[in-house]
Formats: structure tokens, sequence, C-alpha cells
């Protein structure tokens, strides 16, 4: 029979079996599956397993510091934080094309990856999240190496020169089979049921050129827009909701005077694969609210809007 706790147990032991008393490296983005998979590895081989999390300045708000809670604070695990920001912002600085974006994002994350588990002496092993249906998808399109860091599946992979062995316990479920053992593992149910988030984080939630300035400001927004769709028990409604930040000034008026300030677009979907999605209805009263919270609260953005593209033809993410 299927329960949680069986297959953690299960897993448990077919981890320690594999790893016995060697060292396993696992990069936590935060997401569902990394996040469970260090929780299983936790259960499993205790400090043997080091985690690196890498906040590369396109996080949401807080992100960085709930990881840190959850895992290094709550459970015990060994989190190595990266603070990148200025390495990630540097490097996007003047860089436009959408595309280019993810690259330099990617490629930015295997370096400081491959340089922290350069530090780290005798680990033999790379965990990763990798899920059934990633499995699946790799075997299809054939571009599934070993060895792709599953959050980031934009990017290439790990340098050959690795050689780490890998373990991936999740390898045989589905996502909502994931989402049960992190709630059986301990996880808090906000991460274990939370939106997916691109690897290139905020980083393509901001047009054009990535920007301090932009990143604080759209952090603001969409914290708010979270908070909002959580009130209203919305979150739980919708697959994916964000805020966009839009390159562009529109007028406001704030007592006389006119004021030129950024625009933000707020974006909900209802999907079940994300290949196709329908724009979330929400309520007038909850887009109202937010929209004024938005802008009141946050200084530097004079107008909201909401996005009623489906997919496709638009996409989900804006670039
Ligand atoms: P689109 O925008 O293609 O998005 O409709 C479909 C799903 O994929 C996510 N997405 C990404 N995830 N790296 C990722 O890890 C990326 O570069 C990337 N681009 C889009 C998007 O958030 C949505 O869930």
């Amino acid at each position: 029979l299927w329960t949680p706790a069986r297959i953690i147990d299960d897993q448990v032991d077919r981890v320690r079996e594999l790893v016995g008393k060697r060292k396993v490296l696992l990069a936590l983005s935060g997401g569902v599956d990394s996040s469970v998979v260090a929780a299983l590895l936790h259960k499993a081989i205790g400090d043997q397993l080091t985690c690196v999390f890498v906040d590369n300045g396109l996080l949401r708000k807080n992100e960085g510091d709930q990881v840190m809670k959850t895992f290094a604070d709550n459970m015990g695990v060994k989190v190595i934080r990266v603070d990148a920001e200025d390495l990630f912002l540097g490097k996007l600085a003047g860089i436009t094309d959408p595309e280019a974006k993810r690259k330099i994002i990617g490629n930015s994350f295997i370096d400081i990856f491959d340089e922290e588990a350069a530090k780290l002496t005798e680990v033999e092993f790379l965990a990763q999240g990798t899920i059934y249906p990633d499995v699946v998808e790799s075997a299809d399109t054939k571009t599934g190496k070993a060895h792709v860091i599953k959050s980031h599946h934009n990017v290439g992979g790990l340098p050959e020169t690795m050689k780490l062995k890998l373990v991936e316990p999740l390898r045989e479920l589905f996502k909502d089979e994931v989402r049960k053992i992190g709630l059986e593992l301990g996880l808090p149910h906000s991460m274990v049921y939370r939106h997916p988030f691109p690897g290139p984080g905020l980083g393509v939630r901001i047009l054009g050129e990535v920007k301090k300035e932009y990143a604080d400001i759209l952090r603001e927004a969409d914290a708010i827009f979270m908070e909002e769709l959580r009130n209203s028990g919305w979150y739980d409604k919708t697959s994916q909701a964000f805020a966009v930040f839009l390159p562009v000034k529109s007028v406001g008026v704030v007592g006389d005077a006119r004021r030129y300030e950024w625009v933000v677009a707020l974006r909900a979907v209802e999907t079940i694969d994300f290949m196709t999605a329908r724009w979330a209805h929400l309520p007038y009263e909850l887009l109202e609210k937010v929209s004024n919270r938005i802008i009141n609260e946050i200084s530097g953005i004079s107008r909201v809007t909401y996005d009623v593209s489906s997919k496709p033809p638009a996409t989900i993410e804006w670039e």
C-alpha cells in the first residue's frame, strides 16, 4: 500500500545503503522538490548532507531567510548560504535579451555551486530533486543528461570534472506524492504547496535589463499580491501567480503634482500542465485591494495592470 510514511522509510533505507558513510551535496533552491530531497536526506544521513543555497538577488521577498529558518534553524540541516547578489547583478548589467539573461543566471549559478563544492572535502554524491515527469521528459527529448540541476533545468549541467554520483530519491514519484512526503517529513504546508518559481527568478520578471532598484520594487509588489491571494483563499485556487516589473513610466497624481513612476503587471493563471493556461478570473474586489496597496505602499509604482492573456498564444511568464 502506498503511504507517504512507507515511501519515506523505503527511500531512507535505499539512500543509506547507497551512500554509506560518504558525503552528499545538494543545491537547495527552496522549491518543492529540492526541499523535499533535503528533508528526506537529512532524515536518512543527517550531517553527511551539505546543502548549498545561492541567493542570486533575484529571489522573492524574505525567501533566503525563510529557507535558512526552515532547514538550518528548525531542522538542523547543514546549509551553506551564498550571498551572490552583487555577482549576478553585475553580470546582468546591460543585458536585455531574455535568453542571454537566462544563460548568465544559469552559468553563474553553476560557477558558484562548483566553487562551493570544491571547498568541501570528500563529497562523492550529488543529490537532485528529479521527479518522475522530469525523467519521462528527458527520455522523450534525449536532452536529459544525468547531471542537470533540476531547478535550473535551462542550464546545461555541472562541469564533467565534478564526477559526482547521483542520488535522486524522488525519481519514481509524481508531484502530488512528493508533496505528501514533504508534509510527512514536517515541511510547512506553505512550502510544500508553493507555486512553481522559475530558476532565473525575478530575472525574467523584470523585463529587459535587470537592476537592483527594479528587483527591490518588484519583490515588494509581489509580496503584497501573494499576501492578498493567501488571505482571500485564492492562492490555492491558482496554479501560478506573480508580479512583473515593466520598465516604463506612467503618470500618477500625488497632491497637485504629476509624477511619472514605474508600472507593474499582475499575472495569475489556472493550469494543469503549464502547457496551456487560462488567466485566473480573480474577483475585482481582490484586484482592487492589491492595486491600492501596491500603489499606496510602494513608492516608485504609479500603475498596476492585470494580465488577461491565456496560453497559448501568450506564455505564463512575460519573457
Ligand atoms: P511559460 O512562460 O513558458 O512557462 O509559459 C511555463 C512554466 O515554466 C516556468 N519557466 C521556467 N522555469 N526556468 C525555469 O526553471 C526558466 O527559464 C523558465 N521559464 C519559464 C514558468 O514559471 C511556468 O511555470
